[in-house]
């Protein structure tokens, strides 16, 4: 047997249906739900960081195996990247993603697509989950910092899971980014670029930060009115927000527990917060833990999990194998030392 990998290049993606952001929001909500039931195998992502000669990391590659049962029945790696020289240049993504797709019992690999939008519209589909969950339901101002991908996908997904949105104000220290994703919004979401942090998260309902800074520059008095806060970058919020926050939900605790750079690391050393006052929004998804009560003010942090790839991923294989996208390679034509 000659095995047949399907290759997907970044257009078959999308053209396999990878912008339908509804469906992309039930499959994150499906895989969350699953992973909470114990369908998933999903360990802590491994990392290696390559530093630049000021000290902070130049690039970083993760990698992510999963494996979904249930009904999907699917092993899947995503090989993430992410790189700061390609945010000065602006010529390439800042984050440059793969996805390998496996059958779990002759372990062949079946696909390998590009996971740059895929990681794009997981990551911006999981934040809109996590407000779903997680926000007032009278939520009628999100204050957002970035504009770039996960700005762009995030905006997107929140105005399809926040029933009274009004307004989105809009700040990124590149003005240009803003202006783009107005104009790309115009009719859909009712945007207002901000002129600084402050002003886009001071009236906010909802604040989220999206950005690559690499130091905190959220200040706690700026957010006071808001009752959620979702931090998908690593850096963005001063430590005293998630210090007083009536609640800390994260996606998945032990790789943030254990990420040297995690907002939470001041107050893990100093004993204010330990595992038991994490909730996962999994679990909250699952009505294992209860979700949110009254005016409290919840910290939600995000460091992306595989198995949200991979849910999309299989999806967006199958749909390609149903409409005959994409370019089939052979991985030998007769295995030698079988
Ligand atoms: N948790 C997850 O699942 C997950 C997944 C993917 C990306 N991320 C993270 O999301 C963040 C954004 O990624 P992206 O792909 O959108 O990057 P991007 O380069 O496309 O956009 C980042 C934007 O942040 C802006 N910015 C940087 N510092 C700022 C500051 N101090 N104030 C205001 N704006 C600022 C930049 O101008 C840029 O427009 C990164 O930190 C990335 O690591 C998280």
């Amino acid at each position: 047997m000659v095995p047949e990998i399907l290759f997907l290049k970044q257009e078959d993606v999308l053209n396999a249906g990878l912008m339908d952001m509804d469906g992309v929001l039930k499959m994150v909500e499906k895989a969350y739900f699953m992973y909470a039931e114990g369908e998933i195998k999903n360990p802590p992502k491994t990392m290696i960081s390559l530093d630049s000669d000021e000290g902070v990391w130049k690039s970083r590659f993760m990698s992510m195996p999963v494996y979904i049962g249930g009904d999907i029945n699917r092993a899947g790696i995503k090989w993430a990247a992410e790189s700061t020289l390609n945010q000065k240049t602006g010529l390439l993504p800042m984050g440059i993603d793969m996805v390998v797709l496996s059958d779990p019992d002759t372990v062949l690999p079946v696909a390998i697509m590009d996971g740059t939008l895929i990681t794009a519209m997981r990551t911006g589909a999981s934040m809109a989950v996590a407000a779903k969950y997680l926000a007032k339901p009278d939520a009628k101002t999100a204050g957002c910092i970035g504009a770039g991908i996960i700005g762009r996908t995030t905006i997107w997904a929140l105005s399809k899971v926040l029933n009274q949105l009004e307004k989105v104000k809009l700040f990124d220290l590149n003005i240009k980014k803003s202006q783009e994703l107005f104009e790309e919004f115009k009719g859909k979401v009712n945007i207002e670029i901000a002129g600084s942090v402050e002003e886009a998260v001071k009236d906010a309902d909802v604040v989220i930060t999206m950005t690559t800074s690499q130091k905190p520059f959220v200040k706690k008095e700026w957010v006071n009115r808001a009752r959620l806060f979702l931090q998908v970058g690593s850096f963005e919020a001063h430590e005293e927000i998630p210090a007083g926050a009536d609640r800390i939900v994260v996606d998945d605790w032990e790789p943030i527990k254990y990420d040297p750079f995690s907002v939470f690391q001041p107050l893990i050393k100093s004993g204010k917060l330990r595992d038991e006052d994490v909730t996962p929004l999994y679990n909250i998804i699952s009505k294992k833990s209860p979700g949110r009560e009254g005016d409290e003010f919840i910290f939600f942090k995000s460091r992306g999990m595989g198995c949200l790839d991979i849910m999309v991923a299989d999806y967006i294989y199958r749909r390609a194998k149903d409409l005959g996208i994409g370019k089939i390679l052979h991985l030998w034509d007769s295995p030698k030392w079988v």
